[in-house]
């Protein structure tokens, strides 16, 4: 596994993480086992979220005993995010999970509330301790620039902004990706896989991956991983609830993919032109 810095929080982490949302609708104690093959094989990164219901409760239970392995983000929903309800609902989370402190909270979709009340929120709480750093989800360059300019002014920094990328998603890489990389905030991908709509190997892209994969003894979804994975600033978090597909998952992060490999899956998966608002699910 390789590990990088996560934008400006000084934490190394795992290129390739876990997500967790509906990890809680299957067999717990498989998806429990899964995030803790996940944490042997060195994916440090576990993503989850209040709205992820029991998500938040099991990701608790994988974790016990190893807390500080880990580097762990929750979310607040948009409609929680005043300052006061910002700071009501981390602490939900901490209870449920059963943990002092997150790594990092995130903002998990622009809402109404004015983004200075969740960003005083998410100050207020790295000051109490109960989290180490913050960022967004679903933000486009507007909305980054806007966050942005709250956060220098009060001598604060984003970690992350946390997208939507897949293969035949690549939207963020017009604006989304380059303005982060500019402005050293991480980039989470979401939904490596499309959330259920991974290339199918008889279609021509798909095709394209089992060759690559085969050449390397991996994957398709190995490929596609490391193909997202490729930018020096990008973090994927596929979700899986076994514990094969998370140690299959995990091994993408020793995955290098030549220029060719890169050229040839950028061919089969154009990125196509920019949308006028960012995709999300
Ligand atoms: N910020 C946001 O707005 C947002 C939105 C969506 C998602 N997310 C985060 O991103 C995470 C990942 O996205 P996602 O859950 O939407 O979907 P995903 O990771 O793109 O795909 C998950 C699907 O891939 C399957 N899978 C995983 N590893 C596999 C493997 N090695 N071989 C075959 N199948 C495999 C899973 O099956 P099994 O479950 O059977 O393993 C599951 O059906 C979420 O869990 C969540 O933490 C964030």
């Amino acid at each position: 596994m390789r590990y990088r810095p996560f934008g400006p929080t000084g934490y190394d982490v795992s290129i390739i993480g876990m997500g967790t949302w509906y990890i809680d609708a299957g067999d717990r104690q498989n998806a429990i086992e899964a995030i803790q093959s996940g944490l042997d094989a060195g994916m440090n990164h576990i993503d989850t979220a209040e709205m992820y219901g029991d998500a938040e409760i099991l990701v608790g239970e994988a974790i016990r005993n190893r807390r500080d392995d880990v580097f762990l983000v929750s979310k607040v929903l948009p409609q929680h995010a005043s300052r006061s309800e910002t700071k009501r609902a981390c602490e939900r989370s901490l209870r449920r999970i059963g943990t002092d402190w997150l790594d990092c909270y995130l903002l998990h979709w622009r809402g109404p509330v004015p983004l200075e009340e969740t960003i005083a929120a998410f100050v207020d709480l790295e000051s109490e301790g109960k989290i180490r750093s913050w960022g967004i989800s679903n933000f486009d360059t507007d909305d980054l620039e806007e966050a942005y300019g709250i956060a220098s002014g009060i001598g604060e920094t984003i970690a992350c902004d946390q997208v939507l990328y897949h293969l035949k998603e690549r939207a963020i890489e017009h604006a989304v990706l380059p303005w982060c990389a500019r402005h050293g905030v991480a980039v989470t991908a979401y939904s490596p896989f499309g959330h259920g709509d991974f290339p199918d190997t008889d279609d021509p892209g798909g095709r394209v991956l089992q060759e690559i994969a085969d050449a390397y003894g991996a994957t398709p979804m190995q490929v596609a991983l490391a193909f997202l994975v490729r930018h020096p600033t990008v973090f994927a978090i596929p979700k899986a609830s076994t514990p094969a597909h998370a140690i299959e998952n995990a091994a993408a992060g020793d995955l290098l993919l030549s220029e060719n490999d890169l050229a040839v899956i950028d061919r089969a998966f154009p990125r196509g032109p920019r949308p006028r608002t960012l995709p999300m699910i």
